[in-house]
């Protein structure tokens, strides 16, 4: 059984990156610039965007934090997104989410110009990944795609099952494991919580994806011996143990699971680390003007 280190890929990924960076600036080139903007104080979306600055600086990008507090107005933040989108300096952006209740997170991915949509969020990136263009690939299952290959994890003509639909993880993850590509070429089932048979498809998947948000949902007994599991599950669970007060729990029983199949991913150190990894291969590809 192959434990596949999110970390340690996401480690070389960013070297590769950098080294690009590097021959860029040799060419007289700038540098990648990402800008992040953080509305409020929730503690996830500040993790999240300290790790991508963070990130920003391993690769030699050039980055930006726009805070604002919870009480900004959506046509406040509104005239944030088109400065971001008329701004030469800036190669592409995000908008870190939740946003505030009172704002329709659906206007404001509309509004961020597709070149620099390095999220992949916007409709027309979407729709882009559903025809099989070149697009911005959204960040976790582009990171999947990313470990399933460097893994050499054959998933030509494998019956992948995919648990959750969203449209952040679920719905592009799903079109990337159908579309004619390596990997790729898979058989793919989408299960939800209308699905009525989730044990029973899950036994049938030589790869199970799990981005569900329900920790240990997918447990020894639905899993097929060989499989190979890719869990997407990052949920807070409460543990005094910690200095921060929580873990991180993936949607997989780890220990249980994992002497049954080929390949697994742990929570944390699995797809997580991969993800930030994919932002800044987008932001790379915006400043070079080369997706589209
Ligand atoms: N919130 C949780 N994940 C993400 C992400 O990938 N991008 C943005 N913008 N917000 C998030």
């Amino acid at each position: 059984m192959t434990i596949i280190d999110g970390k340690a890929t996401a480690t070389e990924i960013k070297k590769e990156i950098a080294a690009e960076v590097e021959a860029r600036v040799a060419r007289g080139e700038k540098r990648p610039h990402l800008a992040a903007v953080l509305v409020g104080h929730d503690g996830g979306s500040e993790t999240y965007v300290a790790h991508k600055v963070k990130a920003c600086e391993e690769c030699g990008f050039d980055s930006t934090l726009i805070r604002r507090e919870d009480d900004i107005t959506e046509t406040e933040l509104l005239e944030i997104v088109a400065e971001l989108n008329a701004n030469p300096e800036i190669d592409g952006y995000i908008v870190q989410l939740p946003l505030p209740r009172h704002i329709d997170e659906q206007k404001i991915i509309m509004a961020v110009d597709p070149r620099k949509d390095v999220d992949g969020f916007h409709p027309v990136n979407v729709g882009r990944l559903s025809l099989g263009l070149p697009c911005f690939l959204s960040a976790t299952p582009s990171g999947i795609m990313e470990l399933l290959g460097r893994y050499n994890i054959e998933t030509k003509g494998k019956h992948c099952v995919v648990l959750g639909r969203s449209n952040i993880v679920g719905k592009p993850v799903a079109q990337l494991m159908m579309q004619k590509s390596n990997p790729g070429n898979a058989t793919v089932t989408v299960c939800h919580s209308a699905t009525p048979d989730i044990r029973e498809i899950c036994r049938q998947g030589d790869i199970i994806i799990a981005a569900l948000g329900q920790p240990g949902f997918v447990t020894a007994d639905m899993v097929k011996p060989g499989a190979v599991i890719i869990d997407v599950g990052t949920t807070r669970v409460p543990d005094p143990t910690r200095k921060s007060g929580f873990r991180l729990s993936g949607d997989v029983d780890f220990e249980n699971v994992a002497p049954l199949c080929s390949a697994i991913t742990p929570v944390p150190g699995g797809v997580g680390p991969m993800t930030i990894c994919s932002l800044m291969r987008n932001t790379l590809l915006a400043a070079s003007g080369s997706v589209y």
